[in-house]
């Protein structure tokens, strides 16, 4: 029985040498480890061992079974080890190589100047009221003191949706639906969509604007004043000057224009300044007592200041923008530029 079991051994070494893959290792698994393979054909051949005999061969037959599965699993565990291998090197990935850069988005230019008007007076304080587009005629003249028939309303050619109804020429409507709701103190900025029938290089049927309102006992013209420097400090540049020239609006009085220190020549004149040396900005004033009075606020207790800024006209002083079509076409070539 050694003598067998030993030849078997050798045989088997032998054919371990000629197992590459899968289909060898099953033919190997068939040969020597099925049912009808020779080791375990050894357990058979046991019958015809004598009896005495028997147990020491029944050990040196199972420690031959036990040698010729750890082959096979030894075989087994390197071919899965080589196919791997092989299947790595064929589907390497080259991490090398650059990748397709997709466009990242940045915001609009309105939205940069929007968002950074807003962070300058949230510093001051100022909270955000949101308005609505489409606007009755009590908010958005009457009750602003520009009554029916009033010639100032010529001063915004409006769009009606029906009578009465219009789409908002101004966020000025704003003031009137804060100062319904809050009492003062009052210090509220409202940005939004405005519309005019009006285009040109510097107008367009839809632009937008920047109410700011400030109410409280004591409020002066010096308090506005102070505010906007402050404002066009942040926007422009710490050494930039206002100018607060006459002005009229129906809401306001008295009422200003807001002029800037030219922060492209200063002051020497060029073609942004008309070569006056100073750009206007924004209008504002003291608001009306009528329309403190329309809103049950006491102008006798009570002051306030309010301004409206053109956001199209601060982007296109800051980015140097010469046509505001520019900012309504999407051509991605002029949006790229702005990146925050
Ligand atoms: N609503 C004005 C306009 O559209 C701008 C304006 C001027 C707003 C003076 C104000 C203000 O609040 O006080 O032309």
């Amino acid at each position: 029985m050694e003598e067998k079991i030993n030849a078997l051994r050798a045989e088997l070494e032998a054919d371990r040498a000629s197992v590459h893959n899968k289909e060898e290792l099953s033919a190997f698994w068939q040969k020597y480890l099925s049912k009808n393979g020779s080791v375990t054909g050894l357990t058979k051949s046991l019958r015809d061992v004598p009896k005495e005999d028997r147990p020491a061969a029944g050990k040196l037959i199972n420690a031959c079974k036990v040698w010729a599965e750890e082959q096979y699993q030894a075989l087994s565990d390197e071919i899965d080890a080589a196919e791997l291998a092989a299947r790595n090197k064929a589907e390497a990935i080259d991490i090398t190589l650059p990748a397709v850069r997709r466009p990242v988005g940045s915001l609009h230019p309105i939205t940069l100047v929007k968002n950074q008007i807003v962070d300058i007076f949230a510093g001051m304080g100022f909270d955000v009221f949101d308005g609505p587009e489409i606007e009755d005629d009590d908010h958005n003249f009457t009750r602003l003191n520009v009554p029916k028939n009033h010639p100032a309303r010529d001063m915004q050619d409006t769009f009606y949706v029906a009578p009465d109804i219009e789409l908002r020429t101004q966020t000025s409507g704003g003031q009137i639906r804060v100062m319904d709701q809050q009492k003062p103190p009052i210090k509220v900025l409202s940005p939004g969509r405005v519309f005019r029938s009006d285009s040109d290089a510097t107008h367009s049927p839809m632009f937008h604007q920047m109410e700011g309102l400030v109410v409280d006992r004591g409020i002066t013209l010096c308090d506005l004043q102070g505010m906007l420097d402050k404002f066009v400090q942040a926007m422009f540049g710490p050494e930039v000057k206002t100018r607060l020239r006459p002005s009229y609006f129906p809401f306001t009085e008295p009422s200003v224009e807001v002029d800037v220190f030219c922060f492209e020549c200063g002051g020497k004149g060029c073609p942004l300044c008309k070569h006056s040396g100073w750009i206007e900005v924004l209008g504002a004033g003291m608001v009306h007592q009528n329309v403190l009075r329309n809103c049950g606020i006491d102008p006798e207790v009570y002051s306030g200041f309010a301004f409206g800024i053109g956001i199209e006209r601060i982007a296109m002083l800051k980015y140097g923008i010469n046509n505001i079509g520019l900012m309504f076409e999407n051509d991605l070539r002029f949006l790229k530029q702005f990146q925050d």
